[in-house]
């Protein structure tokens, strides 16, 4: 089995406030992790800096065996161009708590964009790409709808579709059902674990839903204090978690 995320020894602070500290994390190819923490243990700073979004202070992230934040320039580490960025970038797809869909396209022209300007595919081919993702997200019927004319569960589902569309090895799901009402959540979670039943296919997803790393993961981390404090499979960790930590913010959970 190979890696496909890796942090070695990874420090992030902004300003005084340490996100990171020393942190190491491995993910191998086809794995899929849920990441629950308290609010601000850096779990979005974590997904972001894996899409490239944020740089970090000190050590080494690789995605698919390849460093991120640095290229070999001869025998020397360089910082990344803005084309290894772009090319790491697209070994990931995203998927964020508030859809994040362009108001002004339909949902077929949200999943086309990226295969139409990145990959400069025809129309003809980025719409038939998109038809068949958003078909797989069973929204076969909404293709010329607008986002806002859309329910929050079938707008995240396109988010999904948009995220697929460049094949990323790679899918980061940030709180994606956290903003549904209630009865939604299912159909999104749906979609996720069908997503994540392909073998190949590296999931990270965070949450404070636990009902959704159970469905989702092999493997659950809680992370608080800039580190991950304890982790293990969804039953062990979330139903007889060992450390004090984790107990607490469970209870905490289970409470709200
Ligand atoms: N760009 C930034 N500049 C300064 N501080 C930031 C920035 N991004 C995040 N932070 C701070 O870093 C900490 C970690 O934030 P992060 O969003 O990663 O937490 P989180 O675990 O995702 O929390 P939540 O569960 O509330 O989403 C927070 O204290 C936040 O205020
Ligand atoms: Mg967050």
């Amino acid at each position: 089995m190979t890696e496909m995320i890796t942090f070695e020894n990874v420090c992030k602070s902004f300003g005084k406030t340490v996100i990171l500290n020393d942190f190491n994390f491995r993910v191998m190819r086809g794995e899929k992790v849920a990441i629950i923490g308290p609010s601000g243990s850096g779990k979005s700073t974590l997904l972001r800096i894996i899409m490239a979004l944020q740089d970090i202070d000190h050590g080494k992230v690789s995605i698919d065996g390849k460093p991120l934040w640095e290229v070999n320039h001869g025998r020397h580490l360089v910082k990344p161009t803005r084309r290894h960025l772009r090319d790491m970038r697209s070994l990931v797809g995203m998927v964020f708590q508030n859809f994040n869909l362009f108001p002004n396209l339909t949902a077929l022209g949200n999943v086309a964009a990226a295969p139409r300007h990145v990959l400069g595919l025809s129309k003809k081919e980025s719409e038939a790409r998109a038809a068949a993702l958003l078909a797989q997200v069973g929204l076969s019927e909404k293709l010329s709808n607008y986002p806002s004319t859309l329910s929050g569960g079938q707008q995240q589902r396109v988010a999904i579709a948009r995220a697929m569309a460049l094949e990323p090895k790679v899918m980061l799901f940030d709180e994606a059902t956290s903003a549904l009402d209630p009865e939604l959540v299912g159909e999104v979670l749906g979609v996720m674990r069908d997503l994540a039943s392909a073998r190949d296919l590296t999931v990270l997803v965070v949450t404070h839903q636990m009902g959704v790393a159970r469905a989702i993961a092999d493997r659950v981390c809680f992370m608080e204090g800039g580190c991950v404090v304890e982790e293990g499979g969804p039953e062990a960790l979330l139903s007889q978690p060992k450390n004090e930590r984790t107990r607490a913010f469970l209870r905490a959970v289970h409470l709200a």
